[in-house]
């Protein structure tokens, strides 16, 4: 469950350079029936690039516009898993989509390969092909990759796909993903074109 020390250590002994460790505290955590801990309410997120050297890519004007227009911060008050997330699956752990979008919108440009190699149902996955980024899951349990392909039928219609867009949280209105990605998609094509002239 404390893995996160041994993985930014191995990061780190891999000559990865760690950008920043996100905070995910989650709104609505499930209560501790112990009574012998503080209840976990958060998780960790390392965000690192393969070297020193490699550049990474950061939207940082579309954080802040989700931010009230200020620096988004690396705390993300985000909501546990919601039941409508769970239409086609029984993974024990998986996430909600809107950390993995906000992940994937800050540090990825459209049709971006993503690789989760942990991929479980593979929402990942699911937040990369919504927002025009294109995936590749593994996961040494069959079943949950029966789960995931699942999952990727579901969104292959492009209603259900719309439907999901709008209620993916951490966005200021129910349009602003949706309007974003058009907007995204413009300005990639925009910079094609100024290349192929
Ligand atoms: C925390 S879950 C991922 C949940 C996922 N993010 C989601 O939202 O559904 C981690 C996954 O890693 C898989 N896993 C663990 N060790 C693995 C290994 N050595 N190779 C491939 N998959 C592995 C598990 O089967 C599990 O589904």
């Amino acid at each position: 469950m404390h893995n996160i020390f041994s993985v930014g250590q191995i990061l780190t002994e891999f000559g990865f350079k760690i950008l920043n460790i996100i905070t995910w505290e989650k709104t609505n955590p499930p209560p501790n029936f112990s009574c012998r801990y503080f209840t976990y309410s958060t998780e960790q997120i390392i965000w690192a690039r393969k070297s020193e050297k490699v550049p990474h890519y950061f939207n940082y004007e579309l954080m802040k516009q989700l931010n009230g227009d200020k620096q988004m911060k690396d705390v993300w008050k985000l909501p546990a898993i919601a039941p409508w997330e769970k239409s086609c699956t029984k993974h024990p752990t998986q996430k909600p989509l809107s950390v993995l979008t906000r992940l994937i919108l800050a540090s990825t440009k459209p049709n971006a390969w993503i690789l989760d190699p942990f991929t479980g149902s593979s929402t990942t996955g699911i937040a990369a092909n919504l927002a025009n980024r294109r995936f590749l899951g593994i996961d040494q349990e069959e079943d949950f990759l029966k789960i995931s392909k699942n999952r990727k039928l579901e969104i292959e219609n492009i209603k259900m796909a719309a439907k999901y867009r709008q209620k993916i949280g951490g966005f200021n209105d129910k349009n602003q993903l949706e309007l974003f990605l058009v907007q995204e998609s413009f300005s990639e094509y925009q910079t094609e074109l100024k290349l192929q002239n």
